[in-house]
């Protein structure tokens, strides 16, 4: 290997890899999606392929389960496992109480569909995920693709009266076509800034005719993993309220990095 991974890159692997130690034999698992939920699947397939490992993941949006399937991990649908053990998952934003924005890579919907049919939620992020307050990272909208400049509208009116900074929204594109989720659906980016009341906002952007979810994972998450480029691991448990730190060794020659790097 004569590549060498950024230290972001480095942090979420060292994340994934000590919330893989999370994973037991004969559980149910949610696969998140993103970078660093990639990380954790590579992990879990090495651990499948390696130790022996026997679980059964759930995949939050068509290109984890193409994933999980190339390394190894039996997929089942949400509807076959019914109620899951544990769910792993990155965030684009966490708080002092874990609460996250998510929706960055497009899988929200799936994704806080299985978060809430876990048992436990461990997120895994990069150090630089971590805010005072939600906001800086625009807030994920999914909505139906039917009227969906009305239900913007909707949207922008009904943020007048909320404790935000900025209102602006844009719908994401792919290229020059609008963004299509695994559902079919479209995504409206909110870029607020600063969310005052995270709760509230939540329950309010439900409400509107035409959204389907929203990013903002209020109560779901139960640990945070959080990497550093160092190779140290925080373990932060917000219903026991510790925080436990580790630290990980990079093996260069590892079989996750091979198909990565040249
Ligand atoms: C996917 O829809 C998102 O919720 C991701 O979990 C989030 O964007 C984190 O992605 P990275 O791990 O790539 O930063």
């Amino acid at each position: 290997m004569s590549g060498e991974l950024s230290p972001i890159d480095k942090a979420k692997f060292v994340a994934a890899k000590r919330a893989a130690e999370f994973v037991e034999d004969g559980m149910r698992v949610g696969l998140g999606t993103g970078s660093t939920a990639a990380w954790l699947v590579r992990c879990l397939g090495e651990m499948v392929r390696d130790d022996g490992l026997k679980i059964r993941g759930v995949p939050t949006s068509t290109r984890t389960a193409e994933l999980a399937r190339d390394v190894g991990i039996e997929v089942i649908s949400l509807d076959e496992a019914k109620w899951l053990d544990l769910t792993i998952d990155g965030a684009d934003e966490f708080d002092g109480e874990l609460n996250l924005i998510k929706g960055g890579g497009g899988a929200l919907l799936q994704e806080k569909i299985v978060a809430t049919a876990s048992d436990q939620m461990i997120v895994i992020a990069d150090v630089g995920k971590e805010v005072e307050r939600l906001g800086a990272f625009p807030l994920p909208v999914e909505v139906i693709p039917f009227g969906w400049q009305t239900t913007k509208a909707l949207i922008e009116e009904t943020l007048v009266s909320m404790d935000v900074l900025g209102r602006t929204t844009t719908l994401r594109m792919n290229g020059d076509v609008p963004y299509i989720t695994d559902e079919g659906n479209h995504i409206l980016d909110l870029h607020l800034n600063r969310i005052g009341n995270a709760r509230q906002l939540g329950m309010v952007m439900n409400q509107i005719p035409g959204v389907v979810e929203n990013g903002l994972f209020i109560d779901i998450c139960d640990k945070v993993v959080v990497g550093y480029g160092d190779g140290k691991v925080e373990i932060r448990d917000i219903n026991a309220g510790t925080v436990e730190v580790d630290r990980l060794d990079f093996l260069e020659d590892d079989n996750l990095f091979t198909d990565l790097m040249e």
